[in-house]
């Protein structure tokens, strides 16, 4: 049976994890590492089949896959800003800065929820000060995906497809209670989407099954005192989430 202090230590954490976006470059024990992923293998999945693996960065290689992965965010950046030739070149030279990861991370938003979305990024840009206009300085902060928003620590989380929703369900939750761990225990996290864009740097460092594919990264350090680490989007309210029963 929960008690009132869990209950209260739950919601606490829930409510308060948001999403860091710059860490300071003190390191995370290798001992901290190992009793978050001992605290999340614990997650819920669907017939206990713990679908998911995790890679962890540290050190010279999280500097090194760094490089690379910001090698492919700025060819990928001139590419965008060049002509349907300069496109054509890249595809058939078969330029690193194509997208070679295992998921589409570039997707039509339905109409529904690009509201949030936009709100979501305008929110962000606005509290760094970056105006909408500013492409470069906007590239600049979309590059800090890449560099892991200056985290000590970067996780890679695997997952095996042939379970379909379900395997990536298993994984999300999964993820969360990563999050959670690392919440309770004064560490930062931002899940990382943008890093399933280029998965070969991170097959390249990693002994990975071949059956178990990139789904998205995890930065994980200590929270810096930066502004951008303030930003909170918000969410909807119960009420807009629940689905009325149907009335005839
Ligand atoms: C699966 C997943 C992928 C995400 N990918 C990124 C990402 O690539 N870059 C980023 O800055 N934030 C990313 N986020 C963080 C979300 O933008 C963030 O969770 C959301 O805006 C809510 O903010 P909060 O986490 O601060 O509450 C991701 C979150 C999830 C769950």
């Amino acid at each position: 049976m929960a008690d009132n202090d869990d209950t209260e230590a739950l919601a606490r954490l829930l409510r308060s994890r948001r999403s860091i976006r710059d860490f300071s470059a003190a390191e995370v024990p290798a001992e901290l590492i190992t009793a978050i992923l001992d605290d999340a293998r614990w997650a819920p999945s669907w017939s206990n089949t713990q679908p998911y693996k995790v890679a962890v960065a540290t050190g010279n290689l999280k500097e090194q896959l760094k490089e690379q992965l910001s090698e492919r965010y700025d060819a990928a950046t001139k590419l965008q800003g060049g002509g349907v030739f300069r496109k054509l070149a890249a595809f058939l030279t078969r330029s690193k800065a194509l997208p070679d990861g295992d998921f589409n991370t570039r997707f039509e938003y339905p109409k529904e929820l690009t509201p949030r979305r936009r709100a979501t990024g305008f929110g962000l840009y606005a509290t760094l000060g970056i105006a909408r206009e500013d492409g470069a300085a906007r590239n600049r902060q979309m590059r800090r995906n890449f560099e892991f928003f200056g985290a000590p620590v970067v996780l890679f989380i695997f997952v095996r497809q042939e379970l379909g929703a379900y395997s990536v369900l298993d994984a999300g939750i999964f993820l969360q209670s990563l999050m959670l761990s690392a919440q309770a225990r004064g560490l930062g996290t931002c899940a990382e989407g943008a890093l399933g864009t280029w998965a070969g740097p991170v097959r390249e460092a990693f002994e990975v099954p071949p059956a178990y594919k990139l789904l998205c990264g995890l930065a994980l350090g200590w929270p810096s005192d930066h502004v951008v680490n303030a930003y909170n989007p918000g969410r909807a309210d119960v009420a807009e989430m629940l689905i009325p029963v149907k009335r005839d």
